[in-house]
């Protein structure tokens, strides 16, 4: 749906390499000023759908148009995007600020303007004062920064980051997760975020579309994603999360009882009709470890504690429960009321949840 105040929709777009379809039919909108994450796991399209829209390659299908412009004809070099690559893409042989300098190369901009852009984009990026460093003399972060700020010195509508942290280890990302979000709302340009990891794209996005083999599963936002993720493969990759599988008896009021065989009877907030087959689906820091069975008010699995694992801040436990293959995840705060482990390994143990913590998926 094209509204008002979105600056790239994508109608019906899908790209075809020989027989491998690397993007299946995909539509929707990205909104002006968005953080967007396109999240996925490895070769289900993401950086292609990236690619069309820098235009370095064109739709097999379907159009593209940015700021309300079709961009079907349009080279890379006349669309207003940039592109940010994975690999530290800066070359080595020019020093920081002529690396900055070189996106603003084919401009008309007065040699005083363009120097005056690339000190801007020096000091948005936390470097000012490292303009005459060589390229071999950056750390790895600080080698993406000068990458950054080279996409952001021409001052595009839309910046396109293909996984720019992937080649950083976990603090330095994690730091740099921080000053990114920051610096896209300082600019205020749309990002569209290329990621496979998930706590990145949460972290990050205004909102995130999770893709599959080509295609959109879901988009929304990140606590959206986590909190009603509408199919089984949206909630297993988005966090951990328990699925158990079994049929509806019955359902009204946006609620349901499922037959989960020898898991006995749960109940879960959804609809579906009586017999079809369903799955359940619940976070682990929903759930609760209990030593006497609760009252029917919850839903509850009996099981043996298989493994425990000490977090700082919580324990986790896994659950083996006769007639259901994966051992149920637990998450336990430790707060000062349950500040002891609840439980040892071997305990039997019932694991226990409100009706109003489960979803129901149908696939
Ligand atoms: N130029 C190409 N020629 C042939 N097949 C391609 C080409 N580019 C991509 N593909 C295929 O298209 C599919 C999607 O690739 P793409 O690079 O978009 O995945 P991705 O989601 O970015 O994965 P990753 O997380 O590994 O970067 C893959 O099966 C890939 O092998
Ligand atoms: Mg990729």
């Amino acid at each position: 749906m094209a509204t008002a105040d979105s600056i790239i929709s994508i109608s019906g777009v899908t790209k075809r390499f020989g027989p491998v379809t690397a993007v299946d039919n995909i539509s929707f909108d990205i909104q002006r000023g968005e953080f967007f994450s396109l999240l996925g796991s490895s070769g289900c399209g993401k950086t292609t759908l990236l690619r069309m829209l820098a235009g370095f390659e064109q739709p097999s299908e379907g159009e593209i148009s940015i700021d309300r412009e079709a961009m079907a004809g349009v080279p890379a070099n006349h669309r207003p995007t940039n592109m940010v690559f994975q690999s530290y893409a800066i070359f080595p042989h020019l020093n920081v600020r002529e690396n900055i300098g070189y996106g603003l190369r084919n401009t008309d901009l007065s040699r005083e303007e363009a120097g005056k852009r690339v000190i801007d984009a020096l000091e948005l990026v936390k470097l000012s004062g490292y303009g005459e460093r060589a390229a071999h003399q950056l750390s790895g972060g600080q080698r993406q920064r000068v990458a950054l700020a080279r996409a952001l010195v021409c001052r595009p509508k839309v910046l396109l980051l293909d996984e720019p942290l992937g080649a950083l280890d976990k603090n330095l990302r994690e730091e740099m997760q921080i000053e990114l979000r920051a610096l896209q709302k300082t600019v205020g340009i749309t990002f569209v975020f290329v990621t496979h990891d998930q706590e990145e794209a949460l972290t990050l996005s205004d909102r995130i579309a999770v893709m599959s083999k080509g295609r959109v599963l879901q988009i929304d936002a990140p606590e959206a994603l986590y909190d009603n993720p509408n199919c089984r493969e949206v909630a297993e990759f988005i966090g951990t999360m328990n699925v158990f599988s079994g049929r509806t008896m019955e359902s009204a009021k946006g609620a349901a009882t499922i037959d989960a065989r020898a898991l006995g009877k749960l109940q879960a907030q959804g609809t579906s009709r009586k017999g079809d087959y369903v799955f359940l689906a619940v976070r682990p820091e929903k759930l609760k470890l209990m030593t006497k069975k609760p009252s029917a008010a919850m839903n509850a699995i009996g099981g043996v504690v298989s493994a425990i694992s000490y977090r700082g801040d919580r324990h986790h436990f896994l659950v083996k429960a006769e007639g259901h293959d994966r051992p149920i995840s637990v998450s336990q705060q430790n707060d000062s009321e349950t500040s002891a482990t609840p439980a040892k390994v071997g305990s039997k143990v019932w694991v226990a949840w409100p009706h109003s913590a489960g979803r129901l998926l149908s696939n």
